[in-house]
């Protein structure tokens, strides 16, 4: 049996709902709370046993691939303050030399298309997709990435992260086809996917989570997939044939699932993980307890210590 030893990061989209902090810096580094976004992903990938990384990126990105390379001034700086926790800290983002790799999507043409830019580097072989824009994490320490590779191992199916959204916001998302099976556990089989459907023509409230396993099947059908919802090469249009072909597996989130990609959600994602931030938590949650919610300004912060 194979195993999922690779992983696919697009990070490749211009980042324009969060302009203008993303004129001159990829929205992939602007940070919830002390990591940038893109680390989220790569250290799920990483407790899921991935052991190679892919990114693919655009122009303007240089500092993802900085921030994943070590910075010799910056340790040796560290060093002689005797500051040792930081520069373990750096040490942990670091992935092996040689287990990084780096390819450029030159037309932003969508994220199929993204994902296919990637197929030299990954070759014959298993591999995760996870899209930086969702951090997800399950209860109890559980890695939701760990879960559909054991899944994928067990089914030998392609798997995707899914959770029930409310029926309004399913237009927001690929969505699945369960043929109205309830999951078994935390899986369920599925029968197909649509991206973004119209209002009232969702094939059921599961949504696709930016969390991907696949066979290797999916690049033929990756480079036959016309443009389609929004005119781009859609994952998922690729997604449904597979599932057509091959069968499919749905893994149903048992956790949170934070969603970066836009304003609203980065700024929910900030304040839900600095309640569970050990050394912020306190000062944050009682922030947040003095503040005049109706009326910010009257808020009466001097008292918050
Ligand atoms: C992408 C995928 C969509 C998925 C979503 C999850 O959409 O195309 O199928 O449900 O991520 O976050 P985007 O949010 O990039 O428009």
């Amino acid at each position: 049996m194979t195993k999922v030893r690779k992983a696919v990061i697009p990070v490749a989209g211009w980042g324009t709902r969060f302009l203008p902090a993303t004129k001159a810096m990829p929205k992939e580094m602007l940070t919830v709370v002390d990591k940038p976004v893109v680390q989220y992903a790569l250290e799920e990938a990483r407790a899921a046993g991935i052991e190679e990384f892919i990114f693919v990126t655009g122009r303007g990105k240089q500092t993802i691939e900085n921030h994943f390379d070590r910075s010799f001034e910056l340790e040796d700086v560290l060093e002689e303050k005797g500051r040792l926790e930081d520069l373990e800290l750096l040490k942990d983002i670091t992935p092996p030399e040689g287990c990084v790799m780096y390819t450029r999507q030159a037309r932003r043409r969508g994220l199929g298309h993204a994902v296919l830019c990637a197929k030299s580097a990954v070759g014959d072989e298993p591999f995760a997709v996870l899209l930086p824009d969702d951090i997800v994490f399950g209860y109890n320490e559980r890695v939701p990435l760990k879960e559909m590779v054991e899944t994928f191992e067990e089914h030998q199916k392609s798997v995707v992260l899914c959770m029930e959204v409310a029926k309004e916001n399913t237009k927001r998302y690929g969505i699945l086809d369960t043929g109205g099976t309830v999951p078994q556990g935390d899986v369920l089989p599925v029968q197909g996917f649509v991206e973004k459907p119209a209002e009232g023509k969702a094939p059921s409230n599961m949504a696709v989570m930016g969390r991907y396993v696949f066979t290797p099947e999916v690049w033929a059908l990756l480079e036959k997939t016309e443009p389609g919802a929004g005119g781009e090469i859609q994952l998922t249009d690729a997604m449904e044939t597979l599932a057509k072909e091959q069968g499919f597996m749905g893994q149903v989130l048992d956790g949170i699932r934070l969603d970066c990609g836009d304003r609203p959600g980065f700024v929910k994602a900030n304040i839900f993980m600095a309640l569970n931030h050990p050394e912020l938590k306190g000062e944050i949650a009682s922030f947040i307890k003095e503040l005049d919610i109706d009326n910010p300004q009257a808020s009466s912060l001097e008292k918050v210590k």
